[in-house]
């Protein structure tokens, strides 16, 4: 049978997940439980609180994972899962049910980058063709990831203090918005306009590397000596001044790095992936810029963390042959 069913498992941060997933491309079943709801009154993820919730969803999703599908462990080919980066107690229970898995049902077990399954969602909507890159931006890593062949990473920029929907996120919580603040500021950008001008950081810079914090801070400190002086805020203009900034940055350093690399495609990847704002300025400018060049964008099911972008990751491992052992601990700090 030339058929190869991957049951995934991803449970690096506030998601618990599981998938089945077809020759690397094809979903048959994507569960995700969101904890959001949990974390939203602490303003945060609480890894505590995490884990926790990890453990009483784990068996039920994957369960689900496979019912959806309408397959049976015999059926499965592989089981894989995130091994990091994440967080290290929400990460052990994704890899200590994968392993009791493989164990049991004597399949073998692949150990696979979250990064890595950020950008192989895109697989999930059609081919991928090298050498390609892509910009990995999520609420823990903003990242430009060189791929020259399948399986191969290179990371030619990344940021060097916060990640760009870190940033999001704690901008909304100093404008009172429920976690995480990603979306709504991205909405509220839409009705706003960008009147603050914040710094752009290392646009001009000679590298393809970040730095949101600088940014982070202006922003916080607009809106500080706003409230001191009893201005009014609008909170929409300083969404739109932010994103404004963020995408500016974030579209001028994918774009060059693209023209110095000679890509076929461009990437977009990671739970920020999902701003409206930075979709359509990357779009208009690879039609403009890079004509060549073919973009994917995912959808927005496939922008946040989900366990099929894990199942895409590992069908070119499991081609290689690249298994791990039952001896797998989580890798919090892996790198791609
Ligand atoms: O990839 P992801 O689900 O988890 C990590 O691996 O970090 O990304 C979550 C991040 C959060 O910071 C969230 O605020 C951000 O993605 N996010 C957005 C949007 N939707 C989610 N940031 C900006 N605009 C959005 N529409
Ligand atoms: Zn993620």
């Amino acid at each position: 049978m030339n058929e190869t069913l991957i049951l995934a498992i991803e449970s690096s941060c506030d998601e618990t997940s599981a998938a089945v997933i077809k020759n690397g491309s094809e979903v048959l079943s994507n569960i995700v439980a969101s904890q959001i709801k949990s974390h939203m009154r602490f303003g945060g993820v609480v890894p505590e609180v995490a884990s926790r919730h990890h453990v009483e969803q784990i068996t039920q999703i994957i369960e689900a994972a496979l019912e959806t599908a309408g397959i049976e462990m015999a059926d499965v080919a592989a089981v894989s899962v995130t091994e990091g980066p994440g967080l290290v107690g929400s990460l052990l229970i994704g890899v200590s049910a994968a392993k009791a898995l493989a164990y049991a049902h004597n399949k073998p077990l692949i150990a696979t980058n979250h990064i890595a399954g950020h950008i192989y969602a895109n697989q999930l909507l059609g081919p991928i063709h090298f050498p390609l890159l892509a910009l990995v931006v999520s609420g823990g890593h903003t990242e430009l990831v060189y791929m020259p062949a399948d399986g191969e990473f290179e990371i030619v920029g990344e940021t060097r203090d916060d990640a760009a929907g870190e940033a999001y996120d704690k901008i909304g919580r100093v404008l009172g918005l429920p976690y995480p603040g990603g979306k709504v500021l991205d909405e509220m950008a839409h009705k706003g306009k960008d009147t603050y001008n914040f710094p752009r950081a290392m646009i001009n810079e000679d590298n393809f590397d970040f730095s949101f914090s600088g940014l982070k801070s202006a922003v916080i400190n607009a809106i500080h000596n706003a409230r001191q002086k009893g201005d009014d805020l609008d909170p929409e203009n300083v969404a739109a001044s932010f994103q404004a900034a963020v995408v500016d940055v974030l579209v001028a350093k994918t774009i060059r790095a693209a023209k110095e690399k000679g890509i076929k495609q461009l990437l977009l990847a990671g739970g920020v992936a999902a701003n409206k704002g930075l979709r359509q300025a990357l779009t208009d400018a690879v039609a403009s810029e890079l004509p060549d060049v073919e973009l994917i964008i995912p959808p927005l099911y496939l922008c946040g963390d989900n366990a099929a972008m894990i199942g895409a990751a590992a069908y070119t491992q499991y081609k290689a042959q690249d298994f791990a052992s039952l001896s797998l601990n989580a890798r919090p700090g892996l790198m791609l």
